[in-house]
């Protein structure tokens, strides 16, 4: 028999990794306060703890104005809509992300454009963004993935070049720095997720941050019903609606705020545990360092799988690795073009009616190795525990490399086993107990 848990043997690892997400004995206090207030409510706007907080967090990562929002999705519209994309214009945005960038986009009127990504980095390719460039562009959407950032200085360049304004997706680098700069002050404009997965949270929740104090004036009305500023200093009158955020949210993430640097660290030393020892195992390859960041962020840990000769997909060795106990993912994400969740037709967009696009043509096949052949994703909380956790996950990973063999003969019988797709999955994430 063989020594894989998915084909019988006994697993590397049964127990849990360290419990996500975590919170601090001061929440519950922080959370009493805003109670008793009787003001849980975001208007008026800013409200005591989201005042509080938005300053904090733009603070920290370098830039003047932050500005609280329901989630990240709204941050991106909200944005969108501040940096002037109007009806029909194109937004650049790469293929490989979660859906919400692009779908943002299209809620703001704008047309999203797909382009590949690095194959290092797994975030958006310079030349792929200059060659996808029309008389419509008004925008890059950078998005700065799992464990690195989108290399800003030349898409700096680029959107200068083109007078484009440059909006960073920082939904997964919450008090990282690239050259010294924090995430989202790099940018005309950053926004950030506080999702449950993310590395803070309030179970939802979103954040803006700018300097820029047109945007932000904008922003504010945008996401208070379309209200005067609080400076008011360029009255501009727009047609905004409530995306406040709860002062229940906002007192949560102070308690996220002050453990993000503390966690950081953690997780940053054990990614670089984990890349040595995965170094070593043939037929896998860490992401290789990026030297621009100078404060590193991961909300997942990704490496490559590039076996030789692959007789084993992706998909079945992400299946034996979990089944090994690691929690872990291939198709985190797919191609968004190619996302069953991204319904983008012209019955549904009006602008795509007027500006047509066929997504189902558009290719970029970087972002399709990496979604569908080569990239696993580890969640962030497997690096919050002791070092031999990520012993246990190289070890792990090396016992599937050894016994890629076995899996290979009994492929056809784990049929059942192949990845889902995204539209299943939440019944997937139900079942998993971690
Ligand atoms: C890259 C990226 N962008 C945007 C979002 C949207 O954030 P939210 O789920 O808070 O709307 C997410 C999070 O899910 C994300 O991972």
């Amino acid at each position: 028999m063989s020594e894989l848990a998915i084909l019988g043997g006994n697993p590397v690892r049964r127990r849990p990794f360290p419990a996500w997400p975590k919170y601090l004995p001061s929440d519950a206090q922080r959370l009493q306060q805003v109670l008793e207030s009787r003001h849980w409510g975001g208007y008026p706007l800013p409200s005591r703890w989201c005042g509080e907080f938005a300053d904090r967090f733009a603070a920290m990562h370098g830039a003047r104005y932050g500005l609280c929002v329901a989630n990240g999705t709204i941050a991106l519209i909200a944005t969108l809509q501040a940096a002037g994309i109007r009806f029909g214009d194109e937004v650049i945005v790469p293929a490989y992300t979660w859906d919400g960038t692009a779908t943002a986009v299209l809620f703001a009127g704008g047309v999203p454009v797909f382009t590949d990504i690095d194959p290092d980095t797994y975030c958006l390719d310079l030349e792929s963004a200059r060659k996808a460039i029309t008389p419509r562009t008004r925008a890059i959407l950078p998005v700065h993935l799992a464990m690195r950032f989108a290399e800003m200085e030349g898409l700096q360049a680029l959107a200068s070049e083109h007078g484009l304004a440059i909006i960073e997706d920082c939904a997964h680098v919450h008090g990282g720095q690239y050259r010294g700069h924090g995430a989202g002050s790099i940018g005309d404009l950053g926004c950030f997720s506080f999702q449950e997965s993310k590395l803070m949270t309030a179970g939802e929740g979103g954040i803006v941050v700018t300097s820029n104090l047109q945007f932000f004036e904008h922003l504010q009305s945008q996401v208070n019903c379309g209200r005067a500023s609080t400076t008011d200093q360029f009255q501009q009158r727009v047609l905004g609606s409530n995306y406040r955020m709860t002062e229940f949210q906002a007192a949560m993430l102070i308690g996220q705020l002050e453990m993000l640097p503390e966690l950081s660290d953690r997780r940053a030393r054990a990614a670089a545990r984990l890349s040595n020892a995965l170094a070593t195992i043939p037929g896998v390859r860490p992401l290789p360092p990026q030297p621009g960041i100078t404060r590193e962020a991961i909300y997942c840990y990704v490496f490559q799988y590039r076996p030789e000769g692959r007789q084993v997909a992706r998909d079945l060795f992400v299946a034996a690795l979990e089944a090994e106990g690691i929690p872990c993912d291939g198709r985190f994400y797919e191609p968004v073009y190619r996302s069953d969740l991204f319904h983008a037709t012209p019955e549904n967009c009006p602008q795509l009616r007027d500006y047509p696009v066929d997504y189902s043509n558009v290719r970029c096949p970087v972002s399709e190795r990496a979604a569908y052949e080569e990239s696993v994703w580890l969640p962030q909380f497997l690096l919050l525990g002791e070092d031999h956790d990520v012993e246990e996950i190289a070890d792990a990973v090396g016992k599937v490399i050894r016994n890629l063999g076995d899996l290979a003969k009994a492929d056809p019988a784990l049929a059942g086993v192949k990845a889902m797709s995204r539209a299943e999955r939440p019944r997937r994430e139900r079942a998993r107990n971690y």
